[in-house]
């Protein structure tokens, strides 16, 4: 069983802000996309991870037996479709995010047994906040019902053939999801989710990097 993961770094962070893109900030000493590539890399699974990245990054970055860089696009779908061009031979493919980098291997592996029972497979942590549809101008328009939603995280897994026909199918109708659960379920698929977990958190802006700096703190203090 062929596993093949993508993550897209491609994105410019714009509501983290700061000089670089916050998937190369550090955490814990070394730049959050490093985390996530290594921790990949450990999982004897994994035969490649491919890693969408700035087109002007490439020239900087090199290409290894597991990890081979390609240019990204203008939006994370773009990115991981990108990243499909090297997934040949994959029986499943992973995608997660490169600001997420405190996944946990168990979960990563619980969404892979999913998807490969079902076709395809997301972590999902209940919404713990009241969510309002809003008007345009800032004023509460309607409130969802809480029950009902639930947060997508990565790593999402997928039955290789399953991912490149969402993908192709988003592509060709011009359809833009901000994740691949999603569009799999729009095409049709049914899409397992699996228990995420509340500290896989992505880094979105600046106060989600000094939580995840105090989660790992806390790990390496009880390690
Ligand atoms: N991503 C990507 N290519 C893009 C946009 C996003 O590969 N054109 C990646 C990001 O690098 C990130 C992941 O998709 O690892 C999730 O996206 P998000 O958290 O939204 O990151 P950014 O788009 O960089 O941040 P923002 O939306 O605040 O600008
Ligand atoms: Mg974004």
């Amino acid at each position: 069983m062929s596993i093949v993961v993508i993550i897209p770094a491609a994105g410019t962070g714009s509501r983290f802000g700061g000089q670089i893109p916050k998937q190369f900030q550090p955490l814990a000493g070394k730049p959050l996309i490093q985390h996530v590539i290594e921790r990949f890399l450990l999982d004897e699974a994994v035969s490649r991870v491919v890693v969408p990245v700035a087109e002007l990054l490439l020239s900087s970055v090199k290409n290894s037996e597991r990890v081979v860089f390609v240019g990204g696009g203008q939006t994370r779908q773009e990115s991981v479709i990108r990243g499909l061009a090297e997934t040949e031979g994959a029986e499943l493919i992973a995608v997660h995010d490169a600001a997420r980098p405190l996944f946990t291997t168990e979960l990563f592996h619980a969404v892979l047994d999913a998807a490969r029972e079902l076709g395809a497979a997301v972590p999902i942590v209940p919404v713990t906040d009241t969510i309002h549809v809003m008007n345009d101008d800032a004023t509460v328009k309607q409130t969802l019902d809480r029950a009902m939603l639930g947060a997508a995280q990565t790593p999402q897994c997928f039955r290789a053939e399953i991912l490149r026909d969402v993908l192709a199918r988003a592509q060709a109708e011009g359809v833009e999801g901000t994740d691949e659960a999603g569009l799999a379920a729009r095409f049709g698929y049914s899409v397992k989710a699996v228990p995420g977990d509340p500290r896989n958190l992505k880094i979105t802006l600046p106060e989600d990097l000094e939580l995840a700096e105090s989660y790992v703190r806390q790990w390496s203090s009880q390690a």
